[in-house]
């Protein structure tokens, strides 16, 4: 049976992070809703409490029944909720008298105790409460203070229970790692088996079961998520699986030949649509950006959904949804921060049901799958793309034209990412969440090219460096390199005279112009 750690999550922003190290120590876990842990789930082997922006004496505070497993198997409490568990157990929490945050040292560690085995005697802290524990329970002893705070770590005497105060998951915790290892593999008794083939294997085992000979439907849409869930199927159910790639014209330079053609290297069974007349049509005058994601949206289903109707004996649907996606839509916090992007409203006539074999997955390790899957790089490291495409990276309204000329501007600005070496060898293009040209066509400025005046449209270069596309910076591109690109763009792409480059941060600025 597969071994997990759960983590029920209090609200923290760094809860996903928690299960992030965890999976990087080779063990599978779920972060659940803080009042969801699974009583009957006999492969739970730990659980740790996350952080909250509350105060454990807030009237809307999150509360969880520790008796469904304190003392049954390993508990680590982190920050609030080392709070929670020391106020439930008869110690205290009060104000801090000034608000604890930022770097500390440990001291009077007990180095015997199994969660800091390996630790230096004043190890670095990250610290971000303004609450503090002043007195523990009666069956526990510290373990750890900083000179701040007394209770920066506690123990239980009696029971298999951790708390700390501190962050452990965040990178200014500089032993962070090594006291997630203690707790998940000393002493929960992860067997670390949790990889990208042995996710590989047993998905694949999963879905054989599942599906049995059951046919399949899958949108693609030439990202990574929507790939790797193609290609995982394929390797569970082969021809069973049919693809649908619907092309709006609106996709990059030559982008749709170049991924069908690795569609197709990959022994994928995939529907390619040539659907942009009908898309550029339904666009035409239209320039309010959420109108033109409204038409985009509505013709897409309708494109999917004819061609999903010819293949009338499918009783699933696939798709690539994956772990931040999920634990997004099951915020606690009912704050929905990206809006899911998924192949809505198929006829219900269908009965499909849904698959999702990604569902457990974060972003790299999706990655880490394509690769065990032997798809190629540039597929599988391909930066995000909008579903509605340059529709949203042309200001003004859309026109063939239009697409093409942006068509051209951003291919020389990717291509000389990818041929720009950093220090370390690797190519710039990875170093950037994401990138691209928007055209502003909404906007002319004059020029001069040889003797003559022109008076035409500038393009604004964008690129970012993000871990999940929430918050963003923009990358701080070489000079040189700016040069070029705008260079080849002004000399090289007919109707544009002028390149700038976006320096703005997300928020406030959102990483697409539209
Ligand atoms: P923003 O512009 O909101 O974008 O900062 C955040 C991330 O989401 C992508 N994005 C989309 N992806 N359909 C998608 O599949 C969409 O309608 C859409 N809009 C934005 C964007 O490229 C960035 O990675």
């Amino acid at each position: 049976m597969q071994q997990k750690i759960i983590i029920l999550d209090f609200g923290s922003q760094t809860t996903q992070l928690i299960g992030r190290r965890v999976r990087e120590l080779d063990t599978f876990c779920e972060i659940l809703p803080y009042n969801k842990f699974p009583k009957d789930d006999a492969s739970v082997i730990g659980v740790i409490l996350s952080g909250s922006p509350y105060s454990v004496h807030d009237a809307e505070a999150f509360r969880t029944c520790l008796d469904d497993f304190v003392g049954r198997i390993p508990v680590l409490g982190i920050c609030y909720g080392a709070q929670f568990i020391a106020n439930e157990g008869g110690g205290r929490v009060e104000p801090a008298g000034t608000r604890e945050y930022g770097r500390a040292h440990l001291q009077d560690i007990d180095l015997n105790d199994p969660l800091f085995r390996g630790f230096e005697p004043h190890s670095q802290v990250w610290m971000s409460h303004g609450d503090t524990i002043t007195a523990i329970p009666a069956h526990c002893r510290p373990i750890a203070s900083t000179t701040d705070v007394r209770f920066a770590a506690y123990a239980s005497t009696t029971q298999p229970l951790w708390a700390v105060q501190f962050h452990p998951e965040v990178f200014h915790t500089v032993q962070g790692t090594q006291l997630l290892k203690n707790f998940v593999v000393d002493i929960c008794g992860s067997r670390q088996e949790w990889s990208p083939a042995s996710f590989v294997e047993t998905t694949v085992q999963e879905l054989k079961a599942q599906l049995g000979s059951d046919r399949v439907i899958l949108g693609l849409s030439g990202g990574v998520d929507s790939s790797v869930c193609a290609t995982l199927l394929a390797r569970a159910i082969g021809n069973n699986l049919t693809c649908i790639f619907v092309d709006h014209g609106m996709l990059r330079k030559n982008e749709f030949q170049k991924v069908m053609q690795a569609y197709q290297g990959l022994g994928l069974n995939v529907v390619g649509v040539d659907a942009s007349e009908k898309f550029f049509a339904d666009l035409k005058g239209v320039t309010d950006p959420e109108e033109k994601r409204k038409i985009i949206g509505r013709d897409f289903v309708e494109v999917f959904n004819a061609e999903a109707r010819k293949i009338s004996d499918a009783r699933w649907l696939a798709q690539g949804t994956i772990y931040p996606d999920r634990i997004e839509s099951l915020s606690i916090t009912g704050m929905v921060i990206k809006s899911h992007h998924n192949v809505g409203g198929l006829p219900k006539e269908m009965h499909l049901k849904l698959c999702e074999p990604l569902q457990w997955l974060f972003k790299d390790e999706v990655r880490r799958v394509g690769q065990e899957l032997g798809m190629p790089e540039r597929l599988i490291r391909r930066h995000p793309f909008p579903g509605p495409g340059l529709a949203v990276r042309i200001l003004g309204d859309i026109t063939p034209e239009k697409v093409r000329i942006l068509q051209e501007a951003d291919d020389i600005y990717i291509e000389h990412l990818h041929n720009y070496r950093c220090d370390d060898g690797e190519e710039l293009y990875h170093k950037i969440w994401q990138a691209g040209a928007v055209l502003l066509s909404s906007i002319r400025s004059v020029g001069v090219m040889g003797d003559e005046r022109t008076y035409e449209h500038p393009v604004a270069l964008r690129a970012v460096t993000s871990t999940d596309a929430m918050t963003a910076d923009w990358a701080h591109l070489p000079y040189d390199l700016l040069a070029r690109v705008s260079n080849d763009i002004i000399n090289r792409v007919k109707g544009v005279n002028r390149v700038c480059y976006d320096i703005s941060s997300k928020p406030p600025s959102t990483i697409e112009w539209e």
